[in-house]
């Protein structure tokens, strides 16, 4: 059965990636949240998508050239609606403290060296997500890593050869393959539009996790659900029906 991905939480009806988001994915019944990670000026890492605040935040500038501090004085929610004026950033450490019966798709968005290495730092000191982070103490992925950037791919099957990571990639051509081989990863994920029958047959036949993203509408995500990808994700998780 595939899997629905909440893409920044439940975005489409609440703000991206903020707990808000998060909890409204999880109270309509969704089993994976997909959030975005990078790091401030003082290597603490953080939820947001943009290189800056400007979109979604009351605030100016890059992320990277922000403290933790100054970035929890802003208002990153009322962007979206006055309804959630003063929502907070998120904290990577505080959502794994205040979550747990949910499953994560956890996308390294910065590309700083350090980004991945206190990724992982963090999670192996929480003690409920620590063991989680393995796939051989699962049925199936509690967190999925996935990223655009090779590199940040590397760092993370470098810390383990047994944690579940996912190419995130916008075409598909013989070094994307290698990439994947070199690195034994265990998915691609292709913006949505790459996907045919034939690409979904032939990730089939190299046993990868086939997730896909990208999708404008609902009809475009069923109809890769009916060629029976793993997962779609999504910022109307709510509205998608797997039977
Ligand atoms: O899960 C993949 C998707 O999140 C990638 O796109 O730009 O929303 O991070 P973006
Ligand atoms: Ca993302």
């Amino acid at each position: 059965m595939t899997y629905v991905v909440a893409h920044r939480g439940l975005s489409s009806k609440s703000p991206e990636n903020t707990y808000h988001s998060f909890d409204l994915a999880i109270s309509s019944g969704i089993n994976y949240i997909e959030f975005d990670v990078q790091l401030t000026k003082d290597k603490e890492v953080v939820i947001i998508h943009d290189e800056t605040i400007d979109r979604t935040s009351n605030g100016f500038g890059e992320v990277k050239e922000k403290t933790m501090n100054e970035l929890l004085d802003l208002d990153f929610g009322s962007w979206f609606s006055e309804k959630y004026k003063n929502t907070k950033i998120p904290q990577f450490s505080k959502l794994l403290e205040s979550y747990n019966d949910i499953n994560f798709v956890i996308e390294i968005k910065g590309s700083d060296k350090d980004l991945v290495p206190k990724v992982l730092e963090l999670i192996s000191k929480n003690n409920y997500w620590k063991d989680k982070i393995y796939e051989s103490n699962n049925n199936k992925p509690k967190i999925i890593f996935c990223s655009f950037l090779p590199k940040q791919i590397e760092k993370l099957r470098f810390f383990s050869n047994d944690i579940a990571i996912g190419f995130l990639t916008k075409n598909i051509d013989q070094k994307v393959f290698d990439f994947v081989d070199q690195y034994h990863l265990n998915g691609l994920f292709p913006y949505y539009k790459l996907l045919n029958k034939e690409l979904i047959e032939k990730l089939r036949k190299k046993n990868l996790m086939i997730s896909s993203w990208g999708f404008e509408n609902i009809e475009d995500a069923n109809k890769l659900i009916k060629l029976g990808i793993d997962g779609v994700t999504v910022d109307w998780p709510d509205e998608i029906i797997v039977d």
